[in-house]
Formats: C-alpha cells, sequence, structure tokens
C-alpha cells in the first residue's frame, strides 16, 4: 500500500470515530428526520457523486465528521436499492494528501471500467482570505466494491484553470458524464474581474487526461445577472433538450424571485459537442422555497432524471445545530420538461413510505373570520379554518385537491400548534395568481415568505405536500412549483387546517398518509 493510502485511511478511521461518538444522542433529536438523508452527526451540505452502481444508487455528501458547523470537508455516504431507504456507509474521502489538504469539495461520480469514479475538487488554502487565497485543483477516487475509495496516485488530473478571463482559484465541483464513448466534465467557475459566473467544459477519453473545450455559459456573454460565481454545475440531456443546472451565487432580487442568498435553477438548451457551444433560454428556479441548493442529478434505472439537493441555505440558521447535527438532503423528485419549463414532481416510489390513511372528499371551506383575525397579518389563518379527524402529523404526506370557488385565497396551515401558535402556512392568491409559503410563525429557525407565480387549472389547484419532523416539500400543480423549507416547529405542533378567505372554496379531496421508514 501507498503511504498516502494509509494517510488517507487514517483520516477517515479518525472521522468514523468521532461519528461514533456523537450519533447516538443526535438519533434522539425530535427534530432529528425521518425519511430524508442526513448524517449520522454533524455538518453537511451539497449532494455529491449521486450514480447507480452494481445495482444501487449511491450518494455522497458534503460533510464535516467533526462539528456541527462547515469545515475542512469529507465526503459522507448513504446507498439505496430504490432511492427511498438509505443505508450509511462509511466515510468515502477525508482530506490527506498535499493538493486537498483543506477539502475534498464538491464532485460527481461515474462508472469506468468496473470501478466507480469519483471526482472532486481538491481545495487548498493558501492564506487567511478565504475568497482570495485558494487553490482548487480536480482529483480522482476509485473503488471496487462502492465502499472504499483510493485517491488517484497520478492526482491531480486538472491542476490549473485555463487561461482567459476565467478566475484562476475558483474552479470546482466537476460534474462528469459520457457522450458516444467520450467522458465530459463541466466545471464551475467565475470570471476573473470575479464579477459573473460561467461554466468551463472539458473532455477525457479516459478520465485522466483532460482537455479545456470553452465556456459554456455565462461568463462574458451574461446579458442579465446572474450572479458572480456558478457553483455546481450539472448537463444532462432531457427529451430532445439539454438541460445545464447550475447554482449562482450573489443574485439580485427581482419581485418575487431570488430572495434566497443563493439561487438554483436550470437553463434548457442544446449543447453542440463538436463547439462547445450551448444555446440556452433564461434561468428557471428548481425551487421556490427557502433551503434548496447545490442540487445534483442522475440516471435511474428507468431512464428518469433524478434530483436531489441540499435542505439548507449557506449562512441561514439551523436551529439543530445545538442538537449536534446541521443539514439534510430534499427528497428524490423527477425533472421533466413540458410546454418548455422544467417540472419538478416527488419520486412516485416514495408512496413506500406511506402507512396509516384518511381520505376526505367535497368539503366545503367557508370564509373564516375568527374573533382575533383582525388582529393577525392578512395571510394568517392562525386559529381559523377547518380540521379533519386524522389530518395532521409530523411525517406526513398530503395530496390535496383545491377547487378555487369564491374565495380570495385559500390554504392550508401545517405544523399548527394549538398553545403555541405555531403554523406554516401555504396559501393560493386567486387574483395575484401565486402561491406563497409563509414560516413566519413556524417555530425556531428563520422565518420569511418565499412566493411563487402558479396558474390554476380550470379553478383547480393540486398539492402534494411531504411533511417530515423538521421540513415541508410543496409540489404545485403539474409540477410547475416546487418549494421546500426547514422549520423548527415544537413536538405539539401537530394541527392541520384547511381555510378559505372572502369566500368559498371545496375542498375536492385531500389524502393524508402517516410516512414511515
Ligand atoms: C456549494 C459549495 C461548492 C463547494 C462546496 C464546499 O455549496 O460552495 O461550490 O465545492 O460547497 O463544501
Amino acid at each position: 500500500m501507498h503511504s498516502f493510502q494509509s494517510q488517507h485511511l487514517e483520516a477517515l478511521a479518525r472521522a468514523e470515530a468521532s461519528l461514533a461518538a456523537a450519533q447516538e444522542r443526535v438519533a434522539q433529536d425530535r427534530w432529528r428526520l425521518r425519511y430524508h438523508v442526513a448524517a449520522p452527526a454533524y455538518w453537511i451540505n451539497d449532494p455529491n457523486g449521486f450514480s447507480f452502481y452494481r445495482g444501487e444508487y449511491h450518494l455522497f455528501y458534503q460533510h464535516h465528521p467533526y462539528s456541527v458547523e462547515w469545515g475542512p470537508m469529507y465526503w459522507g455516504h448513504v446507498k439505496s436499492k430504490d432511492l427511498v431507504h438509505w443505508e450509511h456507509l462509511p466515510i468515502a474521502l477525508a482530506p490527506s494528501e498535499d493538493y486537498d489538504r483543506d477539502g475534498c469539495f464538491s464532485g460527481s461520480a461515474i462508472e469506468h471500467e468496473g470501478k466507480l469514479w469519483l471526482m472532486y475538487t481538491g481545495n487548498v488554502w493558501t492564506g487567511e482570505d478565504r475568497d482570495e487565497d485558494l487553490k482548487q485543483v480536480q482529483a480522482l477516487a476509485y473503488s471496487e466494491d462502492g465502499v472504499h475509495f483510493e485517491k488517484y496516485i497520478g492526482n491531480p488530473v486538472i491542476e490549473a484553470a485555463p487561461e482567459g478571463n476565467i478566475h484562476p482559484f475558483h474552479f470546482r465541483d466537476p460534474k462528469i458524464w459520457q457522450h458516444e464513448d467520450i467522458y465530459y466534465c463541466i466545471l464551475g467557475s467565475q470570471t476573473t474581474d470575479r464579477q459573473s459566473g460561467q461554466v468551463l467544459l472539458y473532455r477525457s477519453a479516459d478520465l485522466i487526461n483532460w482537455t479545456f473545450i470553452s465556456v459554456i455559459a455565462g461568463g462574458q456573454e451574461t446579458t442579465e445577472k446572474l450572479g458572480y460565481m456558478w457553483e455546481c454545475p450539472d448537463l444532462f440531456a432531457l427529451g430532445d433538450q439539454d438541460v445545464l443546472v447550475c447554482s449562482p451565487q450573489g443574485m439580485a432580487k427581482d419581485g418575487d424571485l431570488y430572495h434566497n442568498l443563493h439561487q438554483s435553477g436550470c437553463m434548457l438548451g442544446k449543447l453542440d459537442y463538436a463547439t462547445g457551444k450551448f444555446e440556452h433560454g433564461d434561468l428557471q428556479l428548481l425551487d421556490y422555497g427557502f433551503d434548496f441548493y447545490a442540487p445534483q442529478t442522475t440516471l435511474d434505472e428507468q431512464g428518469r432524471r433524478i434530483v436531489i439537493a441540499w435542505m439548507a441555505m449557506w449562512e441561514d440558521k439551523m436551529p439543530e445545530q445545538a442538537r449536534g447535527w446541521a443539514g439534510a438532503m430534499t427528497i428524490p423528485r423527477v425533472l421533466t420538461i413540458e410546454d418548455g419549463q422544467i417540472r419538478t414532481r416527488p419520486l412516485p416510489e416514495l408512496s413506500k413510505l406511506r402507512g396509516k390513511s384518511v381520505h376526505y372528499t367535497n368539503e366545503k371551506l367557508l370564509s373564516s373570520l375568527a374573533a382575533n383575525s383582525q388582529s393577525v397579518e392578512p395571510d394568517s389563518s392562525i386559529y381559523t379554518g377547518r380540521q379533519f379527524a386524522g389530518v395532521s402529523g409530523e411525517y406526513t404526506e398530503l395530496e390535496i385537491e383545491f377547487e378555487a370557488g369564491t374565495a380570495t385565497s385559500f390554504g392550508i396551515a401545517m405544523r399548527v400548534g394549538e398553545s403555541s401558535g405555531e403554523e406554516t402556512v401555504l396559501s393560493y392568491d386567486c387574483q395575484q395568481q401565486k402561491l406563497t409559503l409563509d414560516r413566519e410563525r413556524s417555530g425556531a429557525g428563520s422565518g420569511g415568505i418565499r412566493r411563487a407565480p402558479l396558474s390554476l387549472q380550470n379553478g383547480i389547484l393540486k398539492l402534494r405536500i411531504f411533511i417530515d419532523r423538521s421540513s415541508v416539500e410543496v409540489f404545485a400543480g403539474d409540477g410547475e412549483v416546487a418549494m421546500s423549507a426547514r422549520i423548527y416547529p415544537g413536538v405539539d405542533s401537530t394541527g392541520i387546517r384547511f381555510f378559505a378567505k372572502d369566500g368559498e372554496t371545496l375542498l375536492k379531496s385531500v389524502d393524508c398518509w402517516t410516512l414511515d421508514q
């Protein structure tokens, strides 16, 4: 064994011991998510290396196994046969070499000659200023069993950023794929003046020798303000188009849009592999909620494009840190393109989690002017609205159909606490044609309101909502809108209420399931 391998193994063993000492306490936390991926303990961020290898899905994640804060990055690892039930595996990558001393940053995975290969960014701080004093290179690791990974002896395989209007050090998050016997890789980047994000395209015959082709999007060609750095790019064919996913940092707010610190979206277009040109449309958000960043996709066994993102946002409050963990993944979602728009729907197989259920149809929701309704915000539903026996819970799926009727707005309050006054409110404004997710009164953590444009279909609003102990993920319409949020209610806040304002709405149907692993 090379000495560098034993160095890596030692770093992995130390990290596992750190997790083992903390995970029992973390498992008891009442905010711990039941059916979402999170680390056994401590910090996680981006999904990495999402792939299918020898009959199983592998998902890695940026991980700091020593504290609830971001730090030198490791790759945590889970696998699944069905994308629904996940099994924890040992940490796959640890920073252990000169070129990745301060972190194995984000990257991706691909099967090549029977092995599972990871390509990631080695990060090194070269001084005090974390924005300027860094060196990033691209490196490989591989595994024969999908569990134990060795770093490639010839690392790094991309040692420096290309010449041109390309920042020499902010150069990261390789996503690899194969197209007609050639490997391609894209990297997140920015211009040398650090004003515009961009994506770099590379080509390789063997995963080891890489040739820079072009800047495929962003950079000098950016006509609108799409942020100063694009992180975690992904590119794949979907139907007869190509989709470029990226996470732009620093986009300015625009009306209801881009209120998070950073965004994640996609551009539909066509990549010309011969010229390296990607003609594309505007950025479309992949999620209109609070907590969705650095999404990564894989192709599943059935040829569906599945996306998972980090369900958190940089620099936001994470109340679970006080309980020994920080961050989680979203549920897997299926991407399609319909009418020129990206659509997002929850993975159908999540229905395997369904347990006890109740079902109601054709219930009238009348405008409810509660005694205290004057004293609260217009969007509020505190203590108003109808409840239905069995429709409640903290790990729950809801499938709902509203017929808007004469109401000016209608919706649902979740995680309602009768004594605490907590609630997380999803409401639809019929005049403005907007869906609003309001976590101002959700409990601990950040509040805030997010809005998404959405038209009703023949007066009908369809919703699928996944509630876990400290999260809610909303899918509205026919895949047009997804909204994700971490919320931190008290354990007694399990109520669900349905409401209409200034008129009558018909709750055509509601199905509620308890979800369990
Ligand atoms: C995105 C990101 C990546 C980087 C990683 C470091 O959230 O900043 O660009 O590789 O996190 O953990």
